[in-house]
């Protein structure tokens, strides 16, 4: 087959936290697959960039004190640096907001718009009248209208699963403000995706790709699902009012792009910031009729834009449609979802710090993934069992028992030719494993590994058989040693060539025994004879399972941020949702399986020494007003009796409206604590409140007669 041309991306991750290890087995599988590729002799080019608009970063970089350009780039940065770390490696990381993305998605929706596939309408919205902003349903709460749980999100009930409309709520109020929102009404621009019905048909077909399909057939059945909706596919509000961090619809004034309309085209404007820089044909990549292919690998979750939406804003701005999507399903950690109380919630480099291999971490992901959108499980004893005996125990140790008497006995190289047998085993491995590159390119990851495992073993039983250290104590056998050694250090080779793009690095300082890098698989279709080969040198540890302990601990200590830690990871919804972003389930990353749920096990017990190291008192507010230049903390002013006035920030103004009513009532503050120096004055001390945060805090209050200064004990 000749060689393809392929754009490659993966789902951006949004520029407002950390990479988790559930975001990386959708990366490590993209890179993966854009390795072996490329070893397989086609020309790709691997984009991607931070997905950086939309409110929950325009307030995260607001809470941050930062302008959102600003923060943006810091996390920009760290997701390079733990690509980079992980072995990600791309042709071009970029940002959706750039001005190649603002062009593009201006010029798409313009298509769009003229050939009369945008449509305005009224909207009747939430409102914060405080923080004067339309709120996305995850930043209004309120109590069920069907369960009466309090304290739900906009769109969906968590205790008794039911979905709702956010006007459905009783009393509702906003997170960012804790205000009452009103209603009001506001003109959306929407896309009609209705239109593109049979594009879409025919796409899911095959009919665009010569017959080749683009998703697994469980996907397809999902989306044709959603296709056959009574109705069909509804449109998509592709619009948000001001203050929105995105780009301007260029003609209207005061809305903005809904961070899902230009993400996507974020693809492409990395990819044509790359075609500038190498002088690419962008145009010649994307037309309609382009001999290139198009890959996206995403989550599950974000299957309805990719596999609806966006094909239908390609084909509507008369632009080439993907020609596959690779979807993969969630990661849960010793078959539970990933949890912070547990320590299970590990951020990429949490994973790096305590010392763990990312080739490892890459070869464990290869084992368990297949083409299928299925949850898959990282089981820590499996991880550290499988690494063992397959990278070290197998591969590694091939070399490691074979290269030292090439040194010591034959000047340290290889011997020139094979006998029939060996040289018949040879072809025969090389041969079954050249099947292992269409095994990656249909995402068959845990077969092409148990392919090359056994090989791995084959070549182990024949050092085992023909054991080498005993050829070496007698001079007459010297020759079937040199035979055994390069028959085995072959097998080495050819192992290395095709682990390559799981474990890059390891196999990188693999083939350096030979002086070759990972370049093409069929390299290795031939023995490498006569050649000279380099001092073996330790390729790669045993997963020392203290480490895989100091990972979990730390990510027990470490504060996943928010942002990655929304509610549970649930499988794709019945109907396409319309809105992810304003979604309280929207910052959910691609590929993780979060646990709301606090741990059942408490924090480690504690003496009653530690308990009396803190002065805790009852302190009776004597005043409680709003900061200026914060919409996170509320500046109280207390009576503590003997201890005098004190001033106390606290972190709780989304849970309490109205300051002015706590004026006169009693709280529990912990006295001893030094004071903090912040933007606002000193802050001197700490009021307890229960809860989870945001909204959901609640002040600790003492029965009337409690003396203000009255230790608590
Ligand atoms: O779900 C997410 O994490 C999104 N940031 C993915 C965007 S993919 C693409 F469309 F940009
Ligand atoms: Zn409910």
């Amino acid at each position: 087959m000749s060689s393809r041309n392929i754009l490659v991306t993966h789902a951006l991750p949004y520029a407002n936290g950390p990479l988790h290890i559930g975001h990386l087995l959708g990366y490590l599988q993209c890179d993966i697959w854009v390795r072996a590729r490329r070893m397989a002799g086609d020309q790709v080019v691997f984009v991607s960039a931070d997905d950086a608009h939309g409110t929950p970063i325009m307030l995260a970089a607001e809470k941050a004190g930062l302008a959102p350009e600003e923060f943006i780039r810091g996390i920009q940065a760290s997701h390079e640096r733990d690509f980079a770390d992980f072995g990600v490696v791309y042709d071009n990381y970029y940002t959706t907001h750039s001005e190649e993305n603002r062009e593009l998605a201006s010029l798409i929706y313009t298509r769009l718009r003229d050939a009369g596939h945008i449509e305005k309408r009224l909207i009747r919205q939430l409102y914060d009248p405080v923080k004067q902003m339309f709120l996305p349903d995850r930043y209004i709460k309120g109590t069920c209208p069907n369960c009466g749980t309090p304290d739900q999100y906009g769109d969906n009930c968590e205790n008794c699963g039911a979905t709702y409309a956010p006007t459905d709520l009783i009393d509702p109020h906003s997170v960012v403000s804790g205000a009452t929102p009103e209603l009001r009404d506001s003109e959306h621009y929407f896309f009609k995706v209705g239109d593109f019905t049979t594009l879409l048909r025919g796409w899911l077909a095959g009919k665009l790709t010569n017959s080749k399909p683009v998703v697994h057939s469980s996907v397809a059945a999902k989306l044709k699902e959603w296709l056959d909706a009574e109705g069909g596919v509804r449109d998509w509000d592709i619009s948000r009012d001001a203050p929105y961090f995105g780009f301007p619809i260029p003609d209207a004034p005061g809305k903005f792009f809904y961070v899902w309309l230009d993400a996507p085209v974020g693809y492409l404007a990395s990819f044509r910031n790359w075609c500038t820089r190498t002088g690419t044909d962008f145009d010649a990549w994307l037309a309609p009729n382009s001999a290139a292919e198009m890959h996206h690998f995403i989550g599950k979750d974000i299957v309805n834009f990719h596999g609806l939406f966006w094909p239908a804003m390609l084909h509507g701005a008369k632009l080439r449609t993907p020609t596959a999507l690779h979807v993969n399903g969630y990661l849960t950690v010793d078959g539970a979802k990933m949890s912070k109380s547990r320590g299970t919630f590990v951020m990429a480099r949490t994973y790096l710090d305590a010392g763990l291999d990312a080739d490892y971490l890459r070869y464990y992901f290869a084992t368990i993934l297949g083409p299928a959108p299925v949850d898959v499980d990282l089981d820590l004893k499996a991880f550290e069992e499988r690494v063992n005996s397959h990278l070290v125990g197998k591969w590694v140790n091939i070399a490691s028992r074979t290269a030292g008497f090439v040194h010591r006995h034959f000047g340290g190289r290889l011997a020139t030719a094979l006998p029939a047998d060996e040289a018949a085993r040879y072809a025969d491995a090389a041969h079954r494993l050249a099947h292992c590159a269409a095994l990656f390119d249909a995402g068959e990851f845990a077969a092409a590994t148990r392919e090359i495992m056994t090989v791995a073993d084959e070549a182990n039983a024949y050092v085992a058989a023909n054991a080498p250290w005993n050829l070496a104590k007698d001079e007459s056998k010297l020759a079937q040693l040199h035979t055994v050694c390069t028959l085995a250090l072959n097998y080495f080779r050819l192992l290395s060539a095709y682990l390559a793009p799981i474990v890059p690095a390891t196999a990188t300082r693999a083939l350096a025994l030979f002086n070759e890098t990972p370049a093409r698989f069929d390299a290795a279709a031939q023995p490498l004879l006569g050649a000279a080969i380099n001092e073996f040198s330790a390729l790669a540890a045993r997963v020392d399972a203290k480490k895989i302990e100091t990972m979990i601990e730390a990510s027990k200590e470490s504060l996943a941020p928010s942002a990655s830690a929304g509610a549970g990871a649930k499988p794709s919804t019945p109907n396409p949702p319309l809105e992810r972003e304003g979604s309280s389930k929207s910052t959910r990353s691609s590929g993780a399986a979060v646990s709301p749920q606090p741990s059942a096990l408490g924090p480690a017990l504690v003496s009653i020494d530690d308990f009396a190291r803190l002065d805790l008192r009852i302190g009776k507010v004597v005043a409680c007003e709003f900061v200026d230049g914060s919409d996170k903390l509320l500046r109280f002013e207390l009576d503590a009796g003997e201890l005098g006035k004190r001033q106390i920030f606290s972190g709780i103004r989304a849970a309490y409206a109205e300051p002015s009513r706590l004026v006169g009532r009693n709280v529990v503050f912990i006295a001893n604590l030094a004071p903090r120096k912040m933007r606002f004055g000193v802050s001197e001390g700490m009021i307890l409140s229960a809860g989870t945060g945001d909204a959901d805090l609640f002040l600790l209050d003492a029965d009337q007669g409690a003396r203000p200064g009255a230790q608590v004990k």
